[in-house]
């Protein structure tokens, strides 16, 4: 079989961006990337690390986070009000612990908007939408960049399995192309920690998703 991996999205609309979120309410293998990402924080990072997610959507995995780990603090990055305003709501009572920051990823100054510098810098299914390999690069080389050394990157995004004959969106692409990149950008050792949801001859466009993990 063969056919196309990939989504359209309308991250500015209110409507589509609370249907979104109503749909893509975590699911186990979900809840599994999260707390791998987690496992990362604390094992890499000091105990009240300043944790930076890029794309926090509706919140889901902010909300994960400081929920079970008390002492870290949160940037909450997004080029959409809209998503900001669910990600306000998933949050709630948590929200003091975080500092929401609407920014573009494409744009190359998007550091320059933050808060302060993140120990730890996160991400799940964001960085494909951004449209292909070049735009995910760069946002690797910022990360490094905006990192102290012993700093982590954690990005949890769709990725193109090995041994498809299916066509994805640019976005999506192979785990060795990811470390590659992270490479080039500067990280020494890049690793996947899992390959979740793996569907190679009939995939559909929320499976095949990475854990991509490198330390500054
Ligand atoms: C699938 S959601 C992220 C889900 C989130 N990690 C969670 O656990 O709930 C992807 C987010 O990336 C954001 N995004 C897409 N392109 C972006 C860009 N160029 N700059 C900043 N955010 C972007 C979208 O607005 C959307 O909120």
């Amino acid at each position: 079989m063969s056919g196309y991996v990939g989504a359209e999205h309308e991250f500015h609309d209110p409507e589509f961006v609370r249907g979104w979120a109503n749909r893509f309410v975590p699911t186990q293998p979900r809840l599994q990337l999260f707390d791998l990402i987690l496992g990362q924080i604390e094992q890499v990072c000091k105990p009240n690390a300043h944790v930076l997610e890029l794309g926090t959507g509706p919140g889901y995995m902010a909300r994960h986070i400081l929920e079970r780990n008390k002492l870290v603090s949160y940037e909450a990055l997004d080029f959409s009000d809209a998503f900001i305003n669910v990600a306000k709501q998933t949050i709630g009572d948590l929200t003091p612990r975080v500092v929401f920051t609407n920014a573009d990823l494409i744009a190359q100054d998007w550091p320059d908007k933050l808060s302060r510098k993140p120990d730890a810098i996160i991400s799940t299914w964001a960085l494909h939408d951004l449209g292909g390999q070049q735009a995910v690069a760069n946002v690797y080389g910022r990360c490094h960049e905006v990192l102290p050394d012993g700093g982590l990157l954690a990005n949890g995004d769709f990725i193109k399995p090995d041994g498809t004959s299916w066509d994805y969106e640019p976005g999506r692409f192979e785990i060795a192309r990811h470390l590659e990149l992270l490479r080039e950008a500067g990280f020494a050792e890049p690793r996947s920690l899992a390959h979740l949801e793996p569907n190679i001859e009939n995939p559909t466009s929320a499976q095949n998703y990475a854990c991509l993990v490198a330390v500054r």
